[in-house]
């Protein structure tokens, strides 16, 4: 786990005494709301449809069963017992009173956490892989880099007033566990022959209204200049986003407009001035990073099949769990496990209340090295747990509702907040994600059809990450009422792929047999094991729509 320095603590306690004193004179109404405003934003507070919104930073999805507790104390004391992660490594607590964010901000500041820069025009949260550093496919540890990056984005004065948002993915593994192809920029780590980390940059990926998958702009770069590179992207980015239309101020509409090549051409001309500067990363700062993120103590004697099979033959519901929710780790007798947040119609996706973020924060001291990780797919993990202790861990995340055996399947699904709490929704997410748990409650069919992704958002903004689900699901809003349009083919990952629409939108009620249609196409057309995707890019979308278009057309 990366430890504040003084920097990073004289930093954090003079943001948060100023933030007091704006919310004092805010309060006190020295301060507009407008003028207030900008200054909340810089705190990561949102004004949603019921009360404040506070989002929390998780740098590159890792956080300390330390940190987990005190997130629990927040939901807790300053909330309604509960917080929602969310797709890009933030929690949000929903339900907060301006007087009281001073507290909370100080609160998270005594335990290394912050709001920084998780909203406005300016680089957010640094997001990486959930297994980063244990991950067996892994080609090297991305998070020494992604912590350097924070440190470098963080308050950088150059980089605060950007055109928009802006979102920067770093997957060092062969499989991208982490959407890097939907960042405004994605980096891939991987090795030269001779072992030197290289970087392969790509630039204007983006979901929203016009979703786009990035553009490779630079292969080969030397992690040595993964700052300045950045720096040289974010100028070229300040200087030519555009600023007269928010709809088109993302950096994926000036790579479009310019062409990836014409871009990548002036990112060149701009980082000829940079290469080598100061910013560039030395071998010793790399170090003292990467220092904070040392192996820990592994015991390989650990190591004892006997005990897991033993447990895996003799219980069928825990193989089940062992085969969705366990993920191969790079040594001997560990692994990684997947939390499941999404037990059906029991909570939203992503909502986790205290008591559980207690109990995880247990787990991870009881069963690992005290560390807890986020997904973009709304789950909790534990990175290290030895393999001959998963069945008491299975036991133990059962008992809090945390041990539903569905990662990779229909049930996992990604929801943003939706009407139920966002003031930007054209329709509720959350009621629809608990239709389509109820419809599919089945786990054996449920493993049976294998890998599936379904993905809903609210609108057009792409919160829930509709664009790149297997199936997908947006709100849209007609004449003030809920409805719902569908994609399929969208893949995350390396393969990467943004769905396509197929027709006509649905109501609410319509849409549990629309998903039933889509799955009975599936599985009269899908070849041995394939999984939904293969089946769905092999196929197309006619048989799809034939399905569930049927009624109208015939
Ligand atoms: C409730 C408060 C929220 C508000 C006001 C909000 C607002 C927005 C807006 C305006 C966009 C579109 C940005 C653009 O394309 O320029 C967006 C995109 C996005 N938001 Fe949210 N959002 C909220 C909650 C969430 C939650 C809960 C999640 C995760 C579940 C999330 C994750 C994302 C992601 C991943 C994108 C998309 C894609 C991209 O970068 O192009 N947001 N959000
Ligand atoms: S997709 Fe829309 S409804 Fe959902 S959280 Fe984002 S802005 Fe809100």
């Amino acid at each position: 786990m990366y430890r504040y320095d003084q920097y990073d603590l004289t930093l954090l306690e003079q943001r948060t005494a100023q933030f007091r004193d704006q919310v004092a004179r805010r309060l006190g109404d020295a301060l507009s709301e407008e003028e207030f405003l900008p200054l909340r934003l810089q705190n990561g507070l949102y004004r949603q449809r019921h009360a404040y919104m506070l989002r929390v930073a998780i740098p590159y999805g890792t956080l300390s069963s330390a940190q987990m507790r005190v997130l629990a104390e927040i939901g807790l004391r300053w909330d309604r017992g509960y917080g929602h992660f969310t797709t890009r490594q933030n929690i949000q607590f929903n339900w907060i009173n301006l007087e009281d964010a001073p507290d909370i901000m100080d609160r998270l500041a005594e335990a290394e956490m912050h709001a920084i820069q998780t909203s406005g025009n300016v680089v957010r949260n640094i997001t990486t892989e959930q297994f980063a550093g244990v991950a067996a496919d892994e080609v090297m540890d991305p998070r020494p880099l992604a912590e350097i990056l924070r440190q470098w984005s963080t308050l950088n004065p150059e980089f605060a007033f950007l055109p928009r948002k802006f979102k920067i993915a770093i997957s060092a593994s062969a499989s991208d566990r982490a959407a890097v192809q939907a960042h405004d920029v994605g980096i891939y780590l991987y090795r030269a022959p001779g072992g030197e980390p290289l970087l392969r940059i790509l630039a204007g990926g983006g979901l929203g209204r016009t979703p786009m998958l990035g553009s490779v702009i630079r292969e080969a770069l030397p992690w040595q200049h993964l700052t300045t590179y950045v720096e040289a992207i974010l100028r070229v980015y300040n200087r030519y986003g555009r600023r007269d239309n928010k709809y088109k101020a993302r950096i994926k509409i000036l790579v479009q407009a310019l062409g990836a090549d014409a871009f990548a051409a002036e990112v060149e001309r701009e980082w000829a001035l940079l290469c080598d500067s100061p910013s560039t990363i030395t071998a010793d700062e790399y170090r003292r990073v990467a220092a904070h993120f040392a192996t820990p103590d592994y015991a390989d004697a650990a190591t004892d099949p006997a005990v897991l099979s033993a447990h895996l033959a003799g219980d069928a519901a825990f193989a089940r769990w062992h085969r969705r929710n366990v993920h191969p780790h790079q040594r001997l007798g560990y692994a990684s496990v997947t939390l499941s947040t999404k037990p059906g119609i029991a909570a939203p996706p992503g909502d986790v209340t205290s008591a559980q973020m207690d109990v995880v924060a247990d787990l991870a001291d009881t069963f690992g090295f005290g560390e807890i990780r986020v997904s973009h797919e709304q789950n909790l993990i534990l990175p290290d747990v030895r393999q001959r202790d998963l069945f008491a861990l299975w036991q133990a995340a059962g008992a809090a509702g945390l041990a539903t055996a569905n990662v990779g399947l229909l049930t996992d699904i990604i929801a943003c907040p939706g009407g139920d709490y966002c003031s930007l929704a054209n329709a509720r997410s959350i009621p629809l994600a608990h239709a389509i748990q109820a419809r599919f409650d089945d786990l054996d069919f449920l493993h049976d059809l294998g890998e599936l992704s379904l993905n809903i958002s609210g609108c057009v903004n792409a919160c829930g990450h509709h664009h790149l689900g297997n199936i997908g699901i947006l709100g849209v809003d007609k004449n003030g009422e809920e409805w719902y349009q569908v994609t399929l083919g969208g893949e995350q990952g390396q393969e990467a792929a943004i769905g396509k629409v197929i027709g006509r939108s649905f109501r609410a009620g319509e849409m549990p047999d629309v998903v039933d249609k889509i799955i009975a196409t599936f599985c009269a057309h899908r070849l041995g094991d394939e999984s939904f995707a293969q089946t769905c890019r092999r196929i197309g979308l006619a048989p799809f729509k034939a399905r569930v278009y049927a009624q109208e057309e015939g």
